[in-house]
Formats: structure tokens, C-alpha cells, sequence
């Protein structure tokens, strides 16, 4: 699907080993349809070179302040005249330190100190370097001066140590950068949804679940953080990386998942029912592992509580937004499951293309009738979901 939003950044990459992770990065970046112009330290070059970036980039890249490629011979302010935003990754602990002292000697940091753009950095050193009162106080002044930070993270590092100064992943940084772009249209709007299955125990290693991955929950998450919302989101068991900036509560049977939303319920404006909860549980899970014989077993089930449905029964509801999977009758069914269950919007899809598959194409029934969204990954779904939800929740109020 097109995106309507123009992305045009300039990457900048200082001299440091993640340096590696900056082509990933920049792939992500072009792969979402931004524009990216990239400009190297000296440093920067001798981690991966120029050659890398202007081949996955598809720009020319620029890593000297006196390059006459440049069309007026001012490459300092030329090359993010038009940015939208600048983004340097990985920023070693001496460029932070030229940032927050507004140094200029080289392409990069003179670019940071004339651009007209926000600035993002991430963060990549050596534990000890991190640390150390000198980059924490450069950190904080950085932060002070409006530049946003991403990450680090804390993990095994180049040098063989152990700590915090990790680069963040390419993932997680193109997931931030990318969603920077998105429309705040969920600003401060405090959003609780559930993901994934549940798992109800049979016994000590055996319990009824399906198949759904989570994906698309998770996708709205990221949607709603990127609209702006403050996310938490209590989830089923998933193999799904959390999204960065959410809050979660992980979950294991649907009388966890309604415990953890009531606990959550008092501060919510927006609750959506994304998890695929389980109808039925054993009434009576074994402690032990249940031991075959040739006679036929049979589980009593007992029916769980419609955690959607209650909470949009209580009074005072937030704004609830459910989710129907069908396997037949769509229309039919979808409607008269958002009418029983007193939704003022319920996204419905047919089960057998969208549980546990990549993509989607979710039909959104309100008030106001039936909206096709077009067939896309749920990623794509899901901003277009968080619009619709925006605009309700905002003419609701
Ligand atoms: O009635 P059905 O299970 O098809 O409704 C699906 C919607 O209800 C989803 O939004 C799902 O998250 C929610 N639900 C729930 N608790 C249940 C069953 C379904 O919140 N026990």
C-alpha cells in the first residue's frame, strides 16, 4: 500500500563496531520507502564502507566536509535542507560528546549542528564508556536539547564484556524511526489490549490452546504506541518480540487474561479485544500428568468469561473495540456480534486467512456501517485500524 507520509533522513554512521549493523538498518529504512541520504565519519569508514551504504541506499554517500558533489559547495547545510529527520546510528561515545558540546570539525557533527530537523541517536560503545559521569552528562544534556535516544541495550559486547552500550537491533531502531513518521492521532491516549491465544491446563504438561501467533495484536500495539498512545498489552503465550515503548503483562489461561485487564481497566480510554481467548476450560486440571489406559478419556469443559464483553458492560466503559474470526457468513455474523456484545466498532476477518498467517483483510463494522480494509500485511492493517479507532474514539467524546 502506498504510504502517504514523505520519509526523508539522513543517516548518519560514526566509527565503532555496531558500524556493521548500520547496512541492516539501512535496508529496513529504503525497504519501508524512506529516502535515505547517508554521510560516514572518517572513523565510520574503516568499520564498512561507503560502497555498502550508496549500494543499499541507491545515494551517493558523503563523508567530507569539503566534497564538491554538493550543488551550491555547501554540503553542511545542502545535504539536510530537505531532511526530515536526522538519525545517527551507531553514535559512538565521542560523537555524543562533540553533540552536546555543538563541535563541529567534521561532515557529520557540522550537519547535526545546522540541521532544521529532529535528531535521533543510538548509542553504541563499550560498557565502562557508557557508564562513565562524562557520556551520562552528555546523554543528559543531549536529551535536554531535544535529541531523542534510542536504546542502548544491554548484552554481550564486541570487546568480550557483558553490559549496557549495545547498539540497539536494526528491528528495533527502524521500528522507532519509522514509527516517529506516523500521525499522532492516539496522543496520549492510554490504550489496553489482549493478544495471542490462551492456553487452558489439562494436566501438568498438557492444555487446549489454537493457533493463533499474536501477530496481529502485536502489530496494534505497535500502531497505537506509534499513533501516540500509552500501550499496555496483556498477552497470551506468543513468540512475538515485545514492542519497544509498550507495557506487558504476559498471560497464560483466559481467567489471567481477566484478571490482568481488570487490573489494568482504571486507567484505560481504549480497550481493544484482540486475543483469540479460549471459549471453554477444563473444569478440573490434574495436578499430575494424566496416565493412558485404553478406556476413552473424557474432559469436562467449563465456559470462560467473554472478557470483551464484560468489560464493555460495565458502566462507564472505555472505548471497546472487538475482533471476530469467522469461518463462514462474515457480514451476518460479525454484526451481530458487535450489536451482543454493545461494540461501537468490531473488525471481523475470515479465520482461515488471517490466524496465524502474515497477512490480513480485515472488514471494520460501526455505527456507521461496513468498511473494507485492503489486503495487506497486519502491520498495514493495523495503522489503518488505529485511524479508524482515532476517529471514532475522538467523535465519541
Ligand atoms: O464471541 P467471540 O469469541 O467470537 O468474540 C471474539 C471477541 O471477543 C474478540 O475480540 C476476543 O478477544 C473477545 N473475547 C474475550 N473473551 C472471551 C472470548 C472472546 O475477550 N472469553
Amino acid at each position: 500500500m502506498n504510504d502517504p507520509v514523505q520519509r526523508r533522513i539522513v543517516f548518519g554512521v560514526t566509527g565503532g563496531i555496531a558500524a556493521f549493523k548500520a547496512a541492516e538498518l539501512l535496508r529496513l529504512l529504503t525497504g519501508a520507502g524512506a529516502t535515505v541520504g547517508v554521510v560516514m565519519t572518517e572513523a565510520a569508514t574503516r568499520f564498512i564502507t561507503p560502497v555498502t551504504m550508496q549500494a543499499l541506499s541507491g545515494h551517493p554517500v558523503f563523508t567530507d566536509l569539503w566534497d564538491d558533489r554538493v550543488g551550491s559547495g555547501m554540503a553542511h547545510i545542502d545535504i539536510s535542507r530537505d531532511a526530515d529527520l536526522m538519525v545517527v546510528a551507531p553514535a559512538s561515545a565521542d560523537f555524543l560528546a562533540k553533540l552536546a558540546h555543538g563541535s563541529a570539525d567534521d561532515l557529520l557533527s557540522t550537519l547535526c549542528l545546522a540541521r532544521d530537523c529532529p535528531l535521533m541517536v543510538a548509542p553504541a560503545m563499550n560498557r565502562q564508556m557508557w557508564e562513565h559521569p562524562a557520556t551520562q552528562r552528555n546523554v543528559a544534556r543531549l536529551r535536554a536539547d531535544g535529541v531523542i535516544i534510542l536504546g542502548p541495550d544491554s548484552g554481550a559486547q564486541a570487546c568480550g564484556e557483558t553490559g549496557m552500550g549495545r547498539m540497539s537491533e536494526p528491528a528495533a531502531l527502524s521500528e522507532q524511526i519509522l514509527g516517529w513518521f506516523e500521525p499522532k492521532v492516539l496522543d496520549g491516549v492510554r490504550l489496553l489490549l489482549t493478544a495471542g491465544p490462551t492456553f487452558e491446563r489439562i494436566d501438568a504438561v498438557r492444555g487446549i490452546t489454537n493457533l493463533s501467533s499474536g501477530r496481529m495484536g502485536y502489530a496494534i500495539a505497535r500502531a497505537a504506541r506509534d499513533a501516540g498512545a500509552h500501550v499496555t498489552l496483556v498477552s497470551g503465550p506468543v513468540a512475538q518480540a515485545v514492542p519497544p515503548g509498550v507495557a506487558i503483562e504476559n498471560v497464560v489461561s483466559a481467567q489471567d487474561m481477566l484478571i490482568a485487564v481488570e487490573r489494568n481497566l482504571a486507567d484505560c480510554d481504549i480497550f481493544v479485544g484482540v486475543a483469540a481467548v479460549a471459549d471453554y476450560t477444563p473444569l478440573h486440571p490434574q495436578e499430575q500428568k494424566l496416565k493412558k489406559d485404553a478406556r476413552i478419556l473424557g474432559i469436562e469443559l467449563a465456559p470462560t468469561v467473554d472478557i470483551l464483553a464484560n468489560v464493555a458492560s460495565r458502566a462507564n466503559p472505555p472505548f471497546c473495540v472487538g475482533f471476530a474470526a469467522e469461518s463462514e457468513r462474515l457480514d451476518e455474523f460479525a454484526e451481530a456480534k458487535r450489536r451482543r456484545k454493545n461494540l461501537p466498532l468490531l473488525a471481523a476477518n475470515l479465520a482461515q486467512t488471517s490466524i496465524g498467517t502474515e497477512t490480513s483483510e480485515l472488514v471494520l463494522f460501526d455505527d456507521h456501517g461496513r468498511h473494507v480494509l485492503p489486503h495487506a500485511p497486519k502491520s498495514e492493517q493495523a495503522r489503518l485500524l488505529v485511524r479508524h479507532i482515532a476517529q471514532l474514539y475522538s467523535a465519541s467524546r
